[in-house]
Order: structure tokens, then C-alpha cells, then sequence
């Protein structure tokens, strides 16, 4: 079985080692300087164009990410063969993390008592009551719902939003654009895990935004391309929202001179909420290379009308 690797420079031979040592009969090539016209194979993130003018996998095409957006979008990509993504491989525990943190910081108003250490002060702040803490998760699939049971211990009320309408205990579902903005309006906490898609580009415009509760804070862990930036900035201007936890970004790396570097609200990491772990996701992917060559259906497979 011939496989094309289509990764990063930097983290190349990672792949290839755990490739190798989960199917050692396997001929791995490494784009670009090894390319087989017609590998069974290709696992790639956001490939060039230029690897399917070169290059016509013939089973399937693996994506070493949850998000699909950038591969869907590249030219040239075969219309009829599979393409599937990471499901979670060791990237929903670090999502928990990630949320979890931010959700508690501003539960806990760590900001506020930063600020009162910085100036001497000794001032216990009322707490805010947990009914009143409403934490929505807009998008509510493998990641979301795995943020999800990591707050649930908590006793936040929880919500989820989702194309279809979910059964998670604790957890009160919202489904599709009717019930958006009654999901946002309880939502204090709003925590982004969708895919960017050409229904949900855009989605966290000044209108949505406005429908979450005054001092709501915003945390996307999902795609930049979701939310609207002059719009998420001239809410916290305006005083409607408290804090926003950005990990992505419409240009990664976020540009120097992005207002969001230097907003007082804003909190900035470079992408890294939940990192791509070599060895879960080729565990992942060998397991689906198996059964699929014993003809068995695999889940993850992108549905390209919708998108994800
Ligand atoms: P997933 O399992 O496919 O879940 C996506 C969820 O979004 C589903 O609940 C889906 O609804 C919902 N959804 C999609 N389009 C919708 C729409 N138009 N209206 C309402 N709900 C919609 O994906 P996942 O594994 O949780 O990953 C989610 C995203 O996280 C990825 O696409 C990626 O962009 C991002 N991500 C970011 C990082 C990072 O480091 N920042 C890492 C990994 C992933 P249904 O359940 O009804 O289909
Ligand atoms: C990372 O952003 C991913 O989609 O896996």
C-alpha cells in the first residue's frame, strides 16, 4: 500500500516515524521530493494545490486536523473520494482545558482582582449567581460536547447549539437559526466550537453578538472567519461584552497592527486551544485505513455540501 504525507516541514519525520511503526508494510512518500501518482492514501494538511495536479489518491484523503475548511477549499481537490477528518484524537481533553480556563477566569472575575492587586486592594466582589452564568456552546459536536462534560461539574446552566437537536443530560439543546438568539440571550459565557462553513461565516456579526447578555464574555476556539472582528471590538468598546478569548483568527499568524493585540478585553493565543497529537491521530487514521480495506464503513467522512 503506497501513503502520501502532505504535512508541515517541521513535524514531517514525526509522521512518518508513527506511520511506519503502525503499518510497516506501507511505502510512505513525503511530499513534495517523493510523489507517487496513484498512492491508495494521502493524509495532508492544507496542501498546496499543486499536490492533486501531481498527485490522484485512489481510496481516501485524511486530514491530520478536525477542521476541513482550508482542504475543502483547495483547487483541484478529487470531487469523489472520502475525505475525513480528525475526530478529536486527543484534541477534546485540551479543548476542556482551554475552556475551562477561560470560563473560570471570567466566572471568577480574575481580571478584576488582577487589577485590585495591582493598585493595593483588599475587595471581595458579590459573586455572580450561577443561574445567572449561562454557558452556551455554539456548536455542539465532538469538541463541544466534550466541553460540555468538562463544565459539568460546575453547575453552570448549560446549552448547546447544533444543526440537529442533541439528548446530552445536563445539557439544554438549542437547534438551528429559529433558536439562535434565544440560545445566545442566556449564554454569559459563549464558547465557539463550530466549523467555518458558508452557513456559519460570519455568524458572530454586531446583530448575533447584541443578543448576548450585557458583560457576556466570548470565547472561539473554532475558525476566525465565525466572528466579525470590528463588530466583536465595538461591543466590548461599547461596554456589552466583558472579555473575549481569541485562539484563531481571520490571518494567522493575527498581524501586528490587528486591534485585538492590544485590546484591555482581549485575550490572544497563537491557535494552539487543542494541537494535532502525531501518535492518537495516526492510531486514528491506521484503525480507518483497516477498515476500509475490509471494505467497513469509517465515521468522520466530510459531507461536502454541508461542509464538515
Ligand atoms: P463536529 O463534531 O463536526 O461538530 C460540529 C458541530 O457544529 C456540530 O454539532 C454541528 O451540528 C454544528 N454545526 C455545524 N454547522 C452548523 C450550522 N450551520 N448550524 C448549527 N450548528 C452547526 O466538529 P468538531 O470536531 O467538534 O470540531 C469543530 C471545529 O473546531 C472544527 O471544524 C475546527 O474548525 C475547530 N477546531 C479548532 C482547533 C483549534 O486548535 N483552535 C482544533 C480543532 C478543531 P450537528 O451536530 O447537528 O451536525
Ligand atoms: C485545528 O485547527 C484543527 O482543525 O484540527
Amino acid at each position: 500500500m503506497k501513503i502520501l504525507l502532505v504535512t508541515p516541514r517541521e513535524r514531517a519525520d514525526a509522521w512518518r516515524v508513527a506511520l511506519a511503526a503502525a503499518l510497516p508494510d506501507a511505502t510512505i512518500a513525503l511530499w513534495p521530493n517523493e510523489c507517487p501518482a496513484e498512492p491508495e492514501y494521502a493524509l495532508v494538511w492544507k496542501p498546496p494545490a499543486e499536490v492533486f495536479a501531481r498527485v490522484r489518491p485512489t481510496k481516501a484523503i485524511f486530514n491530520l486536523g478536525a477542521g476541513v475548511n482550508a482542504l475543502l477549499d483547495v483547487a483541484g481537490l478529487p470531487a469523489d473520494l472520502p475525505v475525513i477528518r480528525l475526530e478529536d484524537a486527543g484534541m477534546a481533553v485540551q479543548m476542556a482545558e482551554y475552556v475551562t480556563l477561560a470560563v473560570l477566569r471570567a466566572y471568577r472575575e480574575a481580571d478584576a482582582y488582577a487589577a485590585q492587586q495591582r493598585k493595593g486592594q483588599w475587595q471581595p466582589r458579590p459573586r455572580i449567581a450561577k443561574a445567572a452564568f449561562g454557558v452556551g456552546i455554539l456548536g455542539f459536536g465532538v469538541l463541544g460536547q466534550a466541553v460540555a462534560s468538562a463544565l459539568a461539574c460546575f453547575d453552570f446552566p448549560l446549552a448547546g447549539w447544533s444543526r440537529e437537536r442533541k439528548a446530552v443530560p445536563g445539557v439544554t439543546s438549542f437547534a438551528g437559526r429559529a433558536e439562535l438568539s434565544s440560545f445566545l440571550a442566556r449564554s454569559r459565557a459563549l464558547v465557539c466550537v463550530l466549523p467555518v462553513t458558508a452557513e456559519t461565516r460570519g455568524l458572530l456579526d454586531r446583530a448575533n453578538l447584541s443578543s448576548l447578555p450585557r458583560g457576556a464574555h466570548l470565547i472561539n476556539i473554532a475558525r476566525g472567519e465565525i466572528i466579525v472582528d470590528e463588530d466583536l471590538v465595538a461591543l466590548l468598546d461599547a461596554g456589552h461584552l466583558a472579555g473575549a478569548t481569541l485562539d484563531v483568527f481571520h490571518e494567522e499568524p493575527l498581524p501586528s497592527g490587528h486591534p485585538f493585540w492590544r485590546h484591555p478585553l482581549v485575550t490572544v493565543t497563537p491557535h494552539n486551544s487543542a494541537v494535532t497529537l502525531v501518535d492518537e491521530s495516526i492510531t486514528q487514521i491506521v484503525a480507518k485505513i483497516r477498515r476500509l480495506e475490509r471494505d467497513e464503513s469509517v465515521t468522520g467522512v466530510i459531507d461536502r455540501t454541508r461542509g464538515y
